[in-house]
Protein backbone atom coordinates (compact mmCIF):
# COMPACT_ATOMS: atom_id res chain seq x y z
CA UNK A 1 0.00 0.00 0.00
CA UNK A 2 3.02 2.57 0.72
CA UNK A 3 4.23 1.85 -2.88
CA UNK A 4 1.00 2.88 -4.10
CA UNK A 5 1.19 6.26 -1.88
CA UNK A 6 4.61 7.20 -2.94
CA UNK A 7 3.77 6.56 -6.57
CA UNK A 8 1.03 9.44 -5.85
CA UNK A 9 3.65 11.70 -4.37
CA UNK A 10 6.43 10.69 -6.58
CA UNK A 11 3.72 12.06 -9.63
CA UNK A 12 2.67 14.89 -7.61
CA UNK A 13 6.70 16.18 -7.37
CA UNK A 14 7.38 15.36 -11.50
CA UNK A 15 4.11 16.67 -12.79
CA UNK A 16 1.96 18.34 -10.84
CA UNK A 17 4.24 20.93 -8.79
CA UNK A 18 7.26 20.54 -10.82
CA UNK A 19 6.62 23.96 -12.70
CA UNK A 20 4.25 26.03 -10.36
CA UNK A 21 5.95 25.30 -6.50
CA UNK A 22 9.57 23.83 -6.12
CA UNK A 23 8.86 23.70 -2.74
CA UNK A 24 6.02 21.29 -2.63
CA UNK A 25 7.96 19.57 -5.04
CA UNK A 26 10.62 18.90 -3.17
CA UNK A 27 8.87 17.82 -0.63
CA UNK A 28 7.00 15.61 -1.97
CA UNK A 29 9.42 13.67 -3.32
CA UNK A 30 11.07 13.58 -0.14
CA UNK A 31 7.42 11.92 1.51
CA UNK A 32 7.66 9.49 -1.51
CA UNK A 33 10.69 7.87 0.12
CA UNK A 34 9.68 8.62 3.72
CA UNK A 35 8.83 5.23 5.46
CA UNK A 36 7.09 6.97 8.99
CA UNK A 37 5.22 9.55 6.23
CA UNK A 38 4.42 6.91 4.32
CA UNK A 39 2.84 4.36 7.41
CA UNK A 40 1.02 7.78 8.23
CA UNK A 41 -1.08 8.33 5.23
CA UNK A 42 -1.50 4.37 5.04
CA UNK A 43 -3.24 4.66 8.26
CA UNK A 44 -5.52 7.00 6.69
CA UNK A 45 -8.47 6.04 3.64
CA UNK A 46 -7.13 6.27 0.37
CA UNK A 47 -8.94 9.03 -0.58
CA UNK A 48 -6.94 11.04 2.13
CA UNK A 49 -3.71 10.22 0.80
CA UNK A 50 -3.51 13.73 -1.43
CA UNK A 51 -0.27 15.54 -1.03
CA UNK A 52 -2.48 18.64 -1.44
CA UNK A 53 -4.52 17.42 1.36
CA UNK A 54 -1.55 16.69 3.80
CA UNK A 55 0.04 19.77 2.97
CA UNK A 56 -2.87 22.10 3.37
CA UNK A 57 -3.32 20.43 6.77
CA UNK A 58 0.53 21.13 7.67
CA UNK A 59 -0.56 24.99 6.05
CA UNK A 60 -3.51 25.24 7.85
CA UNK A 61 -1.86 24.36 11.49
CA UNK A 62 1.46 25.89 11.73
CA UNK A 63 1.42 28.18 8.67
CA UNK A 64 3.08 28.85 5.14
CA UNK A 65 5.45 26.21 4.67
CA UNK A 66 8.64 27.79 3.54
CA UNK A 67 10.95 24.48 2.76
CA UNK A 68 11.74 20.69 3.27
CA UNK A 69 13.54 20.97 6.93
CA UNK A 70 10.48 23.20 8.42
CA UNK A 71 8.09 20.57 6.76
CA UNK A 72 9.98 17.27 8.26
CA UNK A 73 10.00 19.42 11.54
CA UNK A 74 6.53 20.61 11.42
CA UNK A 75 5.13 17.14 10.85
CA UNK A 76 7.00 15.32 13.64
CA UNK A 77 5.68 17.97 16.09
CA UNK A 78 2.32 18.00 15.30
CA UNK A 79 1.52 14.57 13.49
CA UNK A 80 -1.77 13.64 15.47
CA UNK A 81 -3.25 17.18 14.93
CA UNK A 82 -2.54 16.41 11.26
CA UNK A 83 -4.38 13.99 11.28
CA UNK A 84 -7.20 14.86 12.37
CA UNK A 85 -7.23 18.17 10.32
CA UNK A 86 -6.72 15.54 7.15
CA UNK A 87 -9.72 13.74 8.38
CA UNK A 88 -11.91 16.58 9.24
CA UNK A 89 -11.30 18.62 5.70
CA UNK A 90 -11.37 17.97 2.17
CA UNK A 91 -9.47 19.93 -0.63
CA UNK A 92 -11.76 22.54 -1.65
CA UNK A 93 -9.53 25.46 -3.31
CA UNK A 94 -11.46 27.88 -4.18
CA UNK A 95 -9.98 30.26 -6.90
CA UNK A 96 -12.31 33.70 -8.11
CA UNK A 97 -10.52 34.30 -10.72
CA UNK A 98 -12.08 31.40 -12.90
CA UNK A 99 -14.53 33.70 -13.08
CA UNK A 100 -12.23 35.64 -15.95
CA UNK A 101 -12.65 32.99 -18.60
CA UNK A 102 -16.19 32.82 -17.42
CA UNK A 103 -16.84 35.98 -18.38
CA UNK A 104 -17.43 36.01 -22.05
CA UNK A 105 -19.50 33.03 -22.13
CA UNK A 106 -21.53 34.40 -19.21
CA UNK A 107 -21.97 37.98 -21.01
CA UNK A 108 -23.22 36.62 -24.59
CA UNK A 109 -26.18 34.92 -22.79
CA UNK A 110 -29.64 37.07 -22.93
CA UNK A 111 -29.68 38.50 -19.39
CA UNK A 112 -30.53 38.75 -16.69
CA UNK A 113 -28.71 35.22 -15.48
CA UNK A 114 -29.55 33.21 -12.74
CA UNK A 115 -26.33 31.47 -11.64
CA UNK A 116 -26.10 27.88 -9.93
CA UNK A 117 -22.62 26.48 -9.77
CA UNK A 118 -22.32 23.07 -8.52
CA UNK A 119 -19.14 22.11 -6.22
CA UNK A 120 -19.33 25.95 -5.30
CA UNK A 121 -17.00 25.58 -2.25
CA UNK A 122 -17.35 28.88 -0.69
CA UNK A 123 -19.15 30.46 -3.60
CA UNK A 124 -16.50 32.66 -4.86
CA UNK A 125 -17.13 32.05 -8.30
CA UNK A 126 -20.53 33.07 -8.17
CA UNK A 127 -19.80 36.30 -8.29
CA UNK A 128 -18.88 37.54 -11.39
CA UNK A 129 -20.78 40.24 -11.25
CA UNK A 130 -18.98 41.56 -8.23
CA UNK A 131 -15.35 41.49 -9.40
CA UNK A 132 -13.72 43.79 -12.30
CA UNK A 133 -11.49 42.46 -15.10
CA UNK A 134 -8.74 43.32 -16.95
CA UNK A 135 -8.42 41.79 -20.29
CA UNK A 136 -5.37 44.03 -21.81
CA UNK A 137 -7.73 44.92 -24.54
CA UNK A 138 -10.19 45.67 -22.55
CA UNK A 139 -11.02 46.93 -18.86
CA UNK A 140 -13.84 46.60 -16.57
CA UNK A 141 -13.43 48.55 -12.92
CA UNK A 142 -14.09 46.94 -9.57
CA UNK A 143 -13.02 46.36 -6.21
CA UNK A 144 -10.96 43.25 -7.18
CA UNK A 145 -9.81 43.34 -10.97
CA UNK A 146 -8.90 39.93 -12.22
CA UNK A 147 -6.21 39.85 -14.70
CA UNK A 148 -6.88 37.66 -17.96
CA UNK A 149 -4.88 37.31 -20.97
CA UNK A 150 -7.37 36.68 -23.93
CA UNK A 151 -6.81 35.69 -27.46
CA UNK A 152 -8.07 38.07 -30.52
CA UNK A 153 -11.34 36.25 -30.69
CA UNK A 154 -12.47 36.18 -27.32
CA UNK A 155 -15.76 37.89 -27.61
CA UNK A 156 -14.96 40.24 -24.75
CA UNK A 157 -17.80 41.79 -22.96
CA UNK A 158 -18.09 45.96 -22.12
CA UNK A 159 -19.54 45.06 -18.61
CA UNK A 160 -20.30 42.64 -16.24
CA UNK A 161 -23.50 40.49 -16.38
CA UNK A 162 -26.73 41.04 -14.76
CA UNK A 163 -27.02 38.29 -12.23
CA UNK A 164 -30.83 38.17 -10.32
CA UNK A 165 -30.18 34.66 -8.86
CA UNK A 166 -27.40 32.89 -7.87
CA UNK A 167 -26.80 29.39 -5.83
CA UNK A 168 -24.32 27.04 -5.21
CA UNK A 169 -24.55 23.43 -4.31
CA UNK A 170 -21.44 21.95 -2.44
CA UNK A 171 -21.30 18.47 -0.54
CA UNK A 172 -19.07 20.62 1.98
CA UNK A 173 -19.91 23.79 1.92
CA UNK A 174 -17.39 26.29 3.00
CA UNK A 175 -18.88 29.44 5.06
CA UNK A 176 -17.45 33.13 3.98
CA UNK A 177 -17.92 34.46 7.46
CA UNK A 178 -16.25 31.32 9.37
CA UNK A 179 -12.35 32.24 10.13
CA UNK A 180 -11.31 27.92 10.18
CA UNK A 181 -13.04 27.97 6.67
CA UNK A 182 -11.28 30.93 5.27
CA UNK A 183 -7.81 29.41 7.02
CA UNK A 184 -8.27 26.56 5.68
CA UNK A 185 -8.68 28.34 1.96
CA UNK A 186 -5.28 30.17 2.57
CA UNK A 187 -3.75 27.08 3.63
CA UNK A 188 -4.80 25.38 0.26
CA UNK A 189 -2.44 27.68 -1.79
CA UNK A 190 0.84 26.74 -2.63
CA UNK A 191 4.00 28.18 -1.98
CA UNK A 192 5.23 29.91 -5.24
CA UNK A 193 1.63 31.02 -5.72
CA UNK A 194 1.30 33.33 -2.87
CA UNK A 195 -0.12 36.05 -5.22
CA UNK A 196 -3.13 34.44 -5.14
CA UNK A 197 -3.49 35.43 -1.67
CA UNK A 198 -4.63 38.61 -1.87
CA UNK A 199 -6.85 38.01 -4.31
CA UNK A 200 -8.34 35.14 -2.18
CA UNK A 201 -8.96 37.54 0.82
CA UNK A 202 -10.15 40.02 -1.22
CA UNK A 203 -12.68 38.04 -2.93
CA UNK A 204 -13.69 36.90 0.59
CA UNK A 205 -14.29 39.66 2.03
CA UNK A 206 -16.31 40.93 -1.05
CA UNK A 207 -18.40 37.75 -0.23
CA UNK A 208 -18.86 38.32 2.99
CA UNK A 209 -21.14 41.29 2.38
CA UNK A 210 -23.74 39.34 1.28
CA UNK A 211 -23.03 35.66 0.88
CA UNK A 212 -23.59 33.80 -2.20
CA UNK A 213 -26.01 31.09 -0.81
CA UNK A 214 -24.41 27.61 -0.80
CA UNK A 215 -26.30 24.76 -0.45
CA UNK A 216 -25.22 21.39 0.84
CA UNK A 217 -26.03 18.58 -1.20
CA UNK A 218 -24.38 16.54 -3.75
CA UNK A 219 -24.62 17.55 -7.55
CA UNK A 220 -25.08 13.59 -8.46
CA UNK A 221 -28.93 14.14 -6.49
CA UNK A 222 -29.65 17.46 -5.29
CA UNK A 223 -29.29 19.64 -8.60
CA UNK A 224 -32.69 19.33 -9.90
CA UNK A 225 -34.45 20.50 -7.01
CA UNK A 226 -32.08 23.64 -6.84
CA UNK A 227 -32.24 24.16 -10.32
CA UNK A 228 -36.16 24.47 -9.91
CA UNK A 229 -35.86 27.15 -7.44
CA UNK A 230 -35.04 29.59 -9.83
CA UNK A 231 -36.68 32.31 -11.52
CA UNK A 232 -38.31 31.44 -14.41
CA UNK A 233 -37.93 34.96 -15.87
CA UNK A 234 -33.92 34.90 -16.28
CA UNK A 235 -31.59 32.76 -18.14
CA UNK A 236 -30.69 29.39 -15.71
CA UNK A 237 -27.01 28.83 -16.31
CA UNK A 238 -25.82 25.58 -14.82
CA UNK A 239 -21.90 26.34 -14.16
CA UNK A 240 -18.68 24.29 -12.17
CA UNK A 241 -15.45 24.79 -12.28
CA UNK A 242 -12.74 21.94 -11.31
CA UNK A 243 -15.59 19.44 -9.90
CA UNK A 244 -15.97 16.71 -12.05
CA UNK A 245 -12.88 14.94 -11.10
CA UNK A 246 -14.38 14.53 -8.09
CA UNK A 247 -16.83 12.20 -9.61
CA UNK A 248 -14.81 9.34 -10.48
CA UNK A 249 -17.35 6.86 -12.25
CA UNK A 250 -17.63 8.25 -15.89
CA UNK A 251 -21.32 7.32 -15.34
CA UNK A 252 -22.07 10.02 -12.81
CA UNK A 253 -21.02 12.62 -15.05
CA UNK A 254 -22.96 11.40 -18.14
CA UNK A 255 -25.95 11.21 -15.87
CA UNK A 256 -25.51 14.90 -14.15
CA UNK A 257 -25.18 16.32 -17.71
CA UNK A 258 -28.33 14.64 -18.76
CA UNK A 259 -29.94 16.26 -15.52
CA UNK A 260 -28.40 19.52 -16.93
CA UNK A 261 -30.02 19.04 -19.92
CA UNK A 262 -33.39 18.07 -19.01
CA UNK A 263 -33.21 21.18 -16.79
CA UNK A 264 -33.68 23.44 -19.64
CA UNK A 265 -30.41 25.55 -17.79
CA UNK A 266 -27.71 26.71 -20.28
CA UNK A 267 -24.36 24.36 -18.90
CA UNK A 268 -21.14 25.69 -18.88
CA UNK A 269 -18.46 23.45 -18.10
CA UNK A 270 -14.77 24.49 -17.15
CA UNK A 271 -12.99 21.52 -16.00
CA UNK A 272 -10.18 19.26 -17.62
CA UNK A 273 -11.15 17.84 -21.09
CA UNK A 274 -11.08 14.53 -20.00
CA UNK A 275 -13.62 14.60 -17.39
CA UNK A 276 -16.45 16.24 -19.59
CA UNK A 277 -18.97 14.09 -20.63
CA UNK A 278 -19.24 14.34 -24.16
CA UNK A 279 -15.39 15.99 -25.10
CA UNK A 280 -13.00 13.15 -24.25
CA UNK A 281 -14.81 10.93 -26.47
CA UNK A 282 -15.29 13.37 -29.53
CA UNK A 283 -12.96 15.86 -29.40
CA UNK A 284 -9.25 14.03 -29.35
CA UNK A 285 -7.21 16.72 -30.53
CA UNK A 286 -8.73 18.64 -27.39
CA UNK A 287 -7.00 16.14 -25.27
CA UNK A 288 -3.37 16.69 -26.32
CA UNK A 289 -3.11 19.36 -24.85
CA UNK A 290 -2.74 20.83 -20.78
CA UNK A 291 -5.16 23.50 -19.38
CA UNK A 292 -9.01 23.53 -18.80
CA UNK A 293 -11.62 23.43 -21.72
CA UNK A 294 -14.52 25.88 -21.29
CA UNK A 295 -17.61 23.59 -23.07
CA UNK A 296 -21.31 25.40 -23.68
CA UNK A 297 -23.78 22.50 -23.62
CA UNK A 298 -21.09 19.54 -24.06
CA UNK A 299 -19.21 21.75 -26.98
CA UNK A 300 -15.35 22.91 -26.35
CA UNK A 301 -15.51 27.01 -26.80
CA UNK A 302 -12.57 27.85 -25.40
CA UNK A 303 -9.12 26.45 -23.82
CA UNK A 304 -8.90 28.20 -20.19
CA UNK A 305 -6.02 28.36 -17.66
CA UNK A 306 -6.92 26.03 -14.47
CA UNK A 307 -6.46 29.08 -12.18
CA UNK A 308 -7.98 31.86 -14.62
CA UNK A 309 -5.25 33.96 -15.90
CA UNK A 310 -5.86 33.11 -19.87
CA UNK A 311 -8.47 32.31 -22.09
CA UNK A 312 -8.02 31.16 -25.81
CA UNK A 313 -11.33 31.04 -27.52
CA UNK A 314 -11.75 28.54 -30.03
C1 LIG B 1 -11.61 22.13 -6.31
S1 LIG B 1 -13.10 22.71 -5.58
C2 LIG B 1 -13.57 23.92 -6.80
C3 LIG B 1 -14.39 25.05 -6.22
C4 LIG B 1 -14.85 26.08 -7.22
N1 LIG B 1 -15.70 25.47 -8.24
C5 LIG B 1 -13.69 26.78 -7.89
O1 LIG B 1 -13.45 26.51 -9.07
O2 LIG B 1 -13.04 27.60 -7.27
C6 LIG B 1 -14.22 21.37 -5.88
C7 LIG B 1 -15.49 21.44 -5.03
O3 LIG B 1 -16.41 20.47 -5.51
C8 LIG B 1 -17.09 19.93 -4.39
N2 LIG B 1 -17.66 18.63 -4.78
C9 LIG B 1 -16.99 17.49 -5.09
N3 LIG B 1 -17.86 16.50 -5.37
C10 LIG B 1 -19.11 17.03 -5.26
C11 LIG B 1 -20.43 16.49 -5.42
N4 LIG B 1 -20.63 15.21 -5.75
N5 LIG B 1 -21.48 17.31 -5.21
C12 LIG B 1 -21.29 18.60 -4.84
N6 LIG B 1 -20.06 19.15 -4.68
C13 LIG B 1 -18.99 18.38 -4.87
C14 LIG B 1 -16.02 19.85 -3.33
O4 LIG B 1 -16.58 19.76 -2.04
C15 LIG B 1 -15.26 21.16 -3.56
O5 LIG B 1 -15.77 22.20 -2.78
Amino acid sequence: MTEAIARIYRRFAEVEARDRSPVYAEIAAHVAGDADILGFLAGLPAEKWQPNLLFGAVQYLTGPVPGLREFRARFAAHTDEIRAAMLARTTQTNEPARCATLLPALAALPQPLALLEVGASAGLCLQPDRYGYDFGQVRIPGELVLPCRANDVVPLPARVPEVVWRAGLDLNPLDVRDPGDCAWLEALIWPGEEARLPRLRTALEIARRDPPPVHRGDLRSDFAALAAEAPRDATLVVFHTAVLIYLREPADRSAFAETVAASGAVWLANESPRSIPGVAAEHDAVLARDGFVLARDGEPIAWTDPHGTWIEWL
